[in-house]
């Protein structure tokens, strides 16, 4: 009924998403925030990279041991196309069986194929993940698949090779503090029969640390309880990294200088050694490019926490952004807000990321962009060079899926927020051809925001 409800919205509000635009302040009136104050240089460490750690009494509790013949965990990305391949992941205790077959088939047919999965280590675990990737596969298309052979068969959906169908999408970030309210708005998101999730950063809260691996157990437990349907869809994910996945924070944080920094894999893997093993994408970077048919594209980037914001990643992202002017939907997911609901406007992070990220987002189309960390719920007003245009980017976030929220700036004083609130919610964008609907839910499952709205407010 929701998906129903949600096409009926979608539909008729299917106007530019620009034409519905309420500027929540005057021009010139920007609160207790100034966008011309000079952004700091010197590099100051996160003063708060442990405030959002879990306190030890919210660690979970040892998961149960397996049933006979099911993974440990499960977990479908993608590395390219999504409307034509997948990569499907899972984990077994450590010497069940290397290299082990995934059989699968398109929904329908009667003959498995089956091909061999590559075998590698969990770290700091006595558990290995085993990762196939399927390509060649069609668009909106179902295909079965088992990871054992005398084990359930799940199944998965490409995506629609064009956008002429709804697409729809769920994001958020800052997923585990706490498992039950993971676990909750993991349900409340599956109402909407999501075609993917994307979370951008600070998933297991297991900063990168080896006594910290029951966190990544439980998170993929969580996911394996809650994000597969009833009738065996598994519901792909895309994530970026967040502080929490990095030993520090950040790729200077800790004992390391930031002229330490070395643009390795090897580097990477040891400031945070699960991001890197644990997802196939984004990879080997921390960040990435998902070109979706000819209608999407989802840019993942590294808020400084594997990599630096400025030099090789800026430089990335402004051919990626070229190279891809003119699509309908070029939509980038960090973790660190540009424009902060909870956290200081003029810290040194969310200012390099209006330094270096935003005039290339003004400059190749970006219209939408999500962010994560301050675990709240906030949408900005359209904001194009430092001021609230008709015609400026849409800033939503602020990452608060499963973990304790924070106050929020007042939105009356603060220039550039139309919306805030401390609040766990999941974030439903719709796509259509070149429309675009977002509907934000909360944990509960009722409707928070929705942008733009219907009706139109008066
Ligand atoms: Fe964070």
């Amino acid at each position: 009924m929701l998906p129903g409800l949600l096409l009926l919205l979608f539909l008729t509000t299917a106007c530019p998403v620009r034409e519905s635009v309420g500027v929540a302040l005057p021009e010139g009136d920007v609160g207790q925030v100034q966008p011309q104050a000079p952004e700091p240089q010197p590099l100051p460490p996160d003063p708060t990279p442990a405030a959002d750690t879990p306190h030890p009494q919210e660690t979970p509790p040892p998961i149960d041991a397996p049933a006979p013949n099911e993974p440990l965990g499960l977990f479908l990305t993608w590395r390219q196309d999504p409307t034509t391949t997948m990569v499907i992941d899972w984990h077994t205790l450590a010497g069940v069986e290397a290299d082990p077959p995934l059989r699968y088939r398109q929904r329908g047919l009667d003959d498995w194929t089956e091909v061999r999965a590559e075998t590698s280590e969990f770290p700091f675990s006595d558990r290995e993940i085993h990762r196939v990737e399927l390509t060649g596969l069609s668009p909106d298309t179902a295909y079965d698949f088992r990871v054992f052979e005398d084990g359930r068969t799940y199944y998965f959906r490409t995506l629609p090779g064009t956008a002429q169908e709804p697409v729809r999408f769920i994001t958020g970030g800052d997923t585990l503090h706490r498992r039950e309210w993971m676990e909750a708005t993991n349900r409340a998101a599956m109402q909407y029969d999501p075609d993917f999730i994307v979370w951008g950063g600070d998933l297991a809260y297991a900063d990168g640390l080896e006594d910290r691996v029951e966190r990544w157990y439980t998170w993929f437990e969580v996911n394996l309880q809650t994000l597969i349907a009833d009738d065996g869809r598994v519901v792909p994910i895309v994530v970026a990294i967040g502080n929490h996945e990095v030993r520090g924070g950040f790729f200077m944080g800790g004992d390391r200088g930031r002229e330490a920094y070395e643009d390795t894999l090897e580097y990477r893997r040891a400031m945070a050694p699960y991001f890197f093993s644990l997802f196939a994408f984004p990879h080997p970077q921390a960040y990435g490019v998902l070109d979706v048919g000819d209608y999407l594209s989802l840019i993942i980037l590294d808020t400084h926490h594997a990599t630096p914001v400025e030099g090789t990643q800026t430089e990335w992202l402004e051919t990626t952004l070229r190279e891809r002017e003119g699509r309908p939907h070029l939509i980038p997911v960090y973790h660190v807000p540009a424009f902060p609901s909870h956290r200081d406007y003029n810290h040194y992070f969310s200012s390099s990321i209006r330094e270096h990220w935003l005039p290339l987002f003004e400059r190749y189309g970006v219209e939408l962009a999500f962010e994560n960390h301050d675990h709240t719920y906030k949408r900005t007003a359209p904001i194009r060079g430092g001021e609230i245009r008709s015609d400026g980017i849409l800033y939503v976030g602020d990452g608060a899926w499963g973990v304790g929220t924070r106050p929020v700036h007042d939105v009356e004083q603060t220039w550039y927020l139309d919306r805030a609130k401390p609040i766990h919610h999941g974030i439903v964008v719709t796509l259509q051809g070149t429309h675009r609907h977002l509907l934000v839910f909360d944990a509960e499952g009722n409707i928070i925001d929705e942008y733009p709205q219907t009706p139109r407010p008066r």
